[in-house]
């Protein structure tokens, strides 16, 4: 057997290329009108609006970000317009500290330098190759969109953002936007929006948000079956909709769904599994489901969110289940008890957003449009594992659906 027999196309984990990705169509589709007025050398300037590309872990925004890094090059040299697009793609932690400005410019000093940032040149008359220490987020950007010059930087963990660094970027971003090709797209958790708009209100405003939520299960299953059947794996009807069923439209479930189902017919052998085999297959992933699962409680628990996760928990019954903010805040204030003053309630809905547990829906839907955007689970099997595992806090049964 070669290697490229033992190689399983499936990728579970943070930031790893599916080998199809499912069900984004819609998001692309709008990162591709985004970029619109960047790619286009007779748009008028400006048109590049910001984006905010928000939801909980494991949903599969750092893979729309490499996929979109690929398609503005691949778009750029299909339109013929030569060498004169930068795209940088990194992680809000690397925006800190004293290789912050090199991050910002990965081709260096000397190509900011050749642009003619002017600023640089009055600081090093003699181009030093040491970085400057006090460049500023805007002379890099202004030297990257010199001379009609796009450029896109993609900041991925953008909740991470350190709070000085996120000023500076979105008044250079503000200044520099009206006239030059430049596009900004932050990824990171649902609280990325607060975190942003409290750096700058008027630039989260006017930002684009991209809400990446679960799958839709025609995408779900895009991502699951052919690239198991062209790793000559088939499933039977039964078999399929079982594997689907447990992954939840989850994406990190499906790469590890996938990875279960390929090892467990490389092992055998067999490009159709057995009862047996399936089983196997469906426990293992099971078992990698249950250990993320402790790892999100144990956050929970450091975070001394145990009962709130478990009073929240409460009201997801069913795995559709939206619950109001309103609703939502109340369960909050009852588990937090004597110390639930509106600081700490929303502090605590704000970590709720961060580690995925609940976030505000994607989808309004039409009879919700007066009465406000609900929450759903960030992923719903995640609420019953809590409500198995941690005790429901006296006094909040009243609340439940
Ligand atoms: N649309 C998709 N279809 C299939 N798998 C996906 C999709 N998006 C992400 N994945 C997989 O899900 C996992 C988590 O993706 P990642 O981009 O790291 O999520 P996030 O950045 O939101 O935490 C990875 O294993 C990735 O391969
Ligand atoms: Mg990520």
């Amino acid at each position: 057997m070669s290697l490229e027999d033992d190689f399983c196309p499936f990728q579970p984990g943070p930031g790893q290329r599916p080998p199809l990705m499912g069900g984004r169509e819609r998001e692309q589709e709008s990162l591709r009108l985004a970029a619109s007025g960047l790619l286009r050398k007779d748009a008028p300037r400006g048109t590049s609006a910001p984006v905010l590309v928000t939801g909980p872990r494991g949903n599969g925004k750092t893979c729309l970000l490499l996929w979109f890094e690929d398609a503005l090059q691949e778009a750029w040299r299909k339109a013929g317009m030569g060498k004169d697009l930068q795209v940088v793609r990194l992680s809000a932690r690397r925006l800190s500290g004293l290789h912050a400005m090199d991050a910002l410019s990965p081709n260096g000093w000397g190509h900011l330098l050749r642009k003619g940032a002017e600023s640089i040149r009055k600081a090093h008359p003699r181009a030093n190759p040491i970085p400057p220490s006090d460049l500023t987020p805007h002379d890099v950007l202004r030297a990257q969109c010199r001379g009609g010059n796009a450029y896109a930087l993609l900041i991925d963990e953008a909740h991470t953002l350190d709070v000085d660094m996120g000023c500076a970027l979105f008044n250079a971003w503000q200044e520099l936007a009206p006239n030059h090709r430049i596009m900004l797209v932050l990824a990171g958790t649902p609280d990325l929006v607060d975190h942003v708009n409290d750096m700058n209100a008027t630039f989260a405003s006017r930002s684009k948000k991209l809400l990446v939520g679960r799958l839709p299960p025609a995408g779900a299953r895009e991502a699951l079956v052919p690239p198991l059947e062209d790793a000559n794996v088939r499933l039977s009807e039964g078999q399929e909709r079982e594997a689907l069923a447990e992954c939840q439209e989850y994406p990190f479930f499906i790469q590890v769904w996938g990875e279960q189902l390929w090892l467990s017919a490389h092992r055998a052998g067999t490009t159709a599994l057995s009862e047996d085999q399936f089983r196997e297959a469906m426990h293992e992933a099971a078992t990698v489901r249950t250990s993320y699962y402790d790892e999100r409680r144990a956050e929970l628990k450091k975070l001394g969110l145990s009962a709130v996760a478990s009073a929240v928990a409460a009201l997801y019954g069913k795995p559709d289940d939206r619950v109001s903010e309103h609703k939502l805040e109340y369960a909050v204030r009852g588990a937090l008890g004597d110390k639930a003053t509106d600081g700490n309630v929303q502090q605590a809905l704000t970590q709720l957003k961060h580690c995925g547990l609940v976030w505000p829906s994607p989808q309004v839907r039409s009879d919700e449009e007066q009465r406000g955007r609900r929450w759903e689970a960030g992923i719903p099997s995640l609420m019953a594992n809590i409500r198995r595992n941690i005790p429901e806090p006296a006094g909040q049964q009243g609340l439940r659906h």
